[in-house]
């Protein structure tokens, strides 16, 4: 090679490296610590590995939360480089992991940092004018408006009726299942309840939302009772609306392992045959009820000056009863699709998150005996009336009178992660503890491992960061600190005061996330759990299981489920509660 041409080749070389370097070389933002990141990938090798090893992938932000402190970042392929912000190979998330800061950007923050376009574009192919899709715009706020109304305290009430009948088809179920169990011919220990709960937490959703049940439960104990000879984990085929539904929350929950984010409703619209099924014969449905809901509305309303529909107890009627109220008065109302839509949500939205918290509560309270037996005495003692008729929501609202109930829900809900993290991006050039953050950053929060994991231990470094938090951050804390001693552990009496009260901001607490794009039926949820908690641990006492029974491994989508669900029921008459004195 002559000299020319050697000069020549070094000069490409160079400017190869040159391009490779930055084209490769994953680049996070300035200043914010981070872990060590391989060329081309950054942190998406370290993601998948502890993915690998604990099952979900926010454990990755957890750990690098827990290493690096306050605010961290992983890089997602090349991060935050020229070439990725034109190309889209890569981003920058900035985790925030302090429970005050949190708080603060959530609820005194909201025009900085808007819900995520990742959450929202999982929901955009199924639910695009429901809540759960909609950025923070006069749309989404006209729709909480029109909805908000279902999650207040008198509609909750008249709903209450309707939850109680369902969680009493669990009991039933459960009784005429455990019946089985305690038979000679049974090899079975403990029943699969992980499909009866999720099946009772639709017929929930449906029976409150359209007034009618869909009776996956009913089905389940009409099969078992038809059947004497079935084992007592054996169940019928899932009514074909259920598979619906479940069909939708998949494809949901799976999109956010979707490369693309942006694309992701275009491929799921364009190549998801089966999503398309789905949601089609969904729509069907939700068409019907609704067409015939508002013929009776009608009807009704022509007959008398006071329409059935103001007692209504289901969320279609409610939408029926506003949008008569707005036509009357001249105001807009919600477009068939748009109510289509939110009741979507309605059924998505409400129903694996709560089924995913009962089903934990399941796992967790089979491993604490004495908290069951105490939980029990609580509401025999302060509740007896529940012996001849169901609770009323205030009754069984009433933290004075139930605290320890209030502490056992509030004890599952922190120790579950059922919503690991939650995230945000910002809207303009902002800053955080200090650390610049450019316009469009995704910044997520893992409330799962913070609510669970903030503690006393930690105070030196949260009080330390008083210099750099933001001036409405600086108005103060909310919540105490757990005991670094045991804030790991399952510790209902850690919500309780010294006189015996319930006490809700004894320490981090942020399952439902906080501020306007908070969870919407967080007290729907929260009620739902009360009566489930009520209703089965007044019948029941969850017997101690085996370890290959109560492994603690989950799956996790956009909700985290546990992967098993086993219990072991048995009727407090044949339980020794002199153990327990
Ligand atoms: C234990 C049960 C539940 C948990 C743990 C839970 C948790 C959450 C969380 C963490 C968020 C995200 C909030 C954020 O980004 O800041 C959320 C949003 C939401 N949740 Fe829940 N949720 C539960 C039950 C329900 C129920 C029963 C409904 C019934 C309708 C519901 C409807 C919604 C809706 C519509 C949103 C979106 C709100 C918005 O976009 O502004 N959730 N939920």
């Amino acid at each position: 090679m002559d000299a020319t041409s050697l000069a020549l080749f070094a000069v490409v070389l160079l400017a190869l490296s040159f391009a490779i370097h930055h084209v490769g070389k994953p680049t996070p933002l300035p200043l914010i610590p981070h872990n060590n990141l391989k060329w081309f990938v950054g942190d998406i090798h370290f993601i998948a590995k502890l993915a690998k090893e604990k099952g979900t992938m926010t454990h990755a932000f957890d750990d690098t939360a827990l290493r690096l402190g306050p605010v961290s970042q992983v890089v997602i392929g090349l991060g935050a480089s020229w070439i990725s912000r034109t190309f889209g190979l890569g981003q920058v998330i900035v985790i925030l992991a302090d429970s005050q800061e949190m708080h603060d950007l959530l609820v005194n923050r909201a025009a900085e940092f808007d819900r995520s376009k990742l959450v929202n574009n999982l929901f955009a192919a199924t639910l695009p004018q429901g809540m759960l899709a909609l950025p923070t715009d006069q749309r989404f706020k006209h729709h909480k408006r029109y909805l908000g109304i279902t999650m207040t305290n008198p509609y909750l009430a008249r709903m209450t009726p309707r939850i109680m009948d369902r969680m009493q088809e669990l009991v039933d179920l459960w009784s005429v299942a455990a019946k089985r169990l305690s038979m000679g011919s049974s090899t079975e220990f403990a029943f699969n309840a992980l499909d009866d709960i999720r099946l009772s937490s639709i017929d929930v959703i449906a029976s409150i939302t359209f007034g009618t049940s869909f009776d996956g439960v009913k089905a389940s104990l009409g099969y078992l009772e038809g059947n004497p000879s079935a084992s007592p984990s054996s169940r019928p085929t899932i009514p074909k609306l259920v598979a619906d539904l479940e069909v939708l929350l998949n494809t949901i929950g799976n999109g956010i392992f979707f490369p693309v984010s942006t694309i992701l409703p275009w491929w799921t619209r364009t190549f998801n045959y089966k999503w398309h099924r789905a949601l089609t014969s969904t729509h069907g449905y939700l068409r019907s009820r609704l067409h015939s809901a508002r013929a009776n509305y009608e009807a009704e309303y022509n007959k008398s000056e006071k329409p059935a529909a103001h007692k209504a107890d289901n969320v279609l009627d409610i939408i029926l009863e506003r949008e008569r109220g707005d036509q009357t008065r001249g105001t807009k109302t919600l477009t068939g699709a748009e109510i289509i839509d939110e009741l979507t949500t309605f059924a998505l939205g409400g129903s694996e998150t709560t089924a995913a918290a009962m089903q934990w509560s399941v796992k967790i309270l089979c491993k604490h005996p004495a908290v069951q037996y105490k939980l029990r005495t609580e509401l025999l003692t302060n509740l007896p009336v529940i012996n001849t008729r169901p609770p009323t929501y205030t009754e069984i609202t009433d933290d004075n009178n139930l605290p320890y109930l209030s502490a056992v829900m509030y004890e599952i809900l922190r120790c579950s992660r059922i919503a690991a993290a939650i995230d945000r991006d910002a809207t303009c050039d902002t800053t955080l503890l200090g650390y610049p953050i450019p316009k469009g950053t995704r910044v997520l929060m893992p409330i799962g491992m913070v609510q669970q994991l903030e503690s006393d231990g930690s105070k030196d470094i949260t009080d330390g960061l008083d210099s750099v938090r933001s001036a409405s951050s600086l108005r103060g804390r909310k919540t105490g600190y757990w005991s670094a001693s045991d804030a790991h552990l399952f510790k209902p009496e850690r919500w309780l005061c010294e006189d015996g009260s319930f006490n809700a901001i004894a320490g981090p607490w942020l399952p439902f996330s906080y501020g306007f794009r908070g969870c919407f039926g967080q007290k729907l949820a929260l009620l739902e759990l009360r009566l489930f908690l009520a209703t089965t641990q007044l019948n029941f006492f969850f017997d101690a299981l085996p370890d290959e029974l109560n492994g603690w491994k989950s799956h996790e989508t956009v909700t985290n489920h546990p992967v098993q669900c086993y219990v072991r029921p048995i009727p407090w008459d044949d339980v020794n509660v002199n153990l327990f004195n």
